[in-house]
């Protein structure tokens, strides 16, 4: 029995080839593509702490060789860091890191009324609610002897805590522990400040602004007494 043989010229069967090429070709491709599939979720990679039988201890996570330190993490600048000198005083300067700019003091601002304002309040009265609610009451902030402390008291004091006071070293990060230092000078210059200790142009802007505010109010009552009398 002879199978019926498919004739065709090689022309014919050349120009067949020519049209079923392109197919093959993206047929391949498809299969390939489909042998390389690799879900997002499931990275040849290790996740922390799972087993691992490449490493000695089994695991996927490895203890850093000893003395490793993370970039940007040695703490060689005792200034920038504790706020002290090398042989261990406190700065009575900012860091070089830091500047003294209205951008320093604003941040210093928004993050102390963030995490010391509970405590002692946004003037630094020590009246915050967290105080009105038993917690013990520090000294005020500008009182004399935290004003004649350098800088770098204020700093300590944020990254180590002071007698019942929590250190905020965790929640608050070096740079925004020197701008909260920084706004405590704002602080103090500007509350528990007697009039005297003002310069003069600002007793003088002081003295117009309280005298406006009086005659607005004697006017205020006034006008009051004239609306009361009509009736
Ligand atoms: C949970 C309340 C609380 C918070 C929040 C708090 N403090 Fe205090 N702070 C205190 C208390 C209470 C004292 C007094 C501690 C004592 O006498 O035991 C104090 C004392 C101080 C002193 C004075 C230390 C001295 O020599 O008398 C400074 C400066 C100070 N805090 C800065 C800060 C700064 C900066 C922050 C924010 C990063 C902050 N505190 C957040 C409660 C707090």
């Amino acid at each position: 029995m002879n199978s019926p043989e498919i004739k065709m010229s090689p022309k014919a069967l050349d120009k067949t080839m020519h049209r079923i090429a392109p197919c093959l070709l993206l047929l391949a491709v498809a299969l390939l593509a489909i042998g390389c599939r690799q879900d997002m979720q499931d990275q040849p990679k290790l996740e922390a702490f799972e087993t691992s039988d490449f490493f000695r201890n089994g695991v996927s996570n490895q203890v850093p060789p000893a003395g490793t330190v993370a970039r940007g993490l040695l703490k060689d600048d005792a200034h920038f860091w504790f706020g002290r000198t090398e042989s261990g005083q406190l700065v009575s300067e900012l860091p070089e890191q830091v500047s003294w700019s209205m951008e320093l003091l604003l941040r210093g601002q928004e993050r102390y009324d963030i995490y010391c304002a509970p405590c002692h309040d946004t003037t630094g009265a020590g009246r915050g609610m967290i105080v009105r609610r038993g917690f013990k009451q520090p000294q005020p902030l500008w009182e004399d002897r935290l004003v004649d402390m350098p800088i770098g008291y204020f700093y300590d004091v944020a990254t180590n805590g002071f007698g019942i006071m929590p250190a905020y070293r965790i929640q608050v990060p070096e740079e925004d522990r020197w701008a909260i230092a920084s706004y405590i000078r704002v602080l103090q210059a500007s509350q528990g400040r007697v009039l005297e200790d003002l310069p003069a142009g600002l007793q003088q802007e002081f003295e117009r602004g309280m005298k406006a505010q009086e005659e607005a109010k004697a006017a205020a009552a006034a006008h009051h007494d004239d609306h009361g009398a009509g009736h």
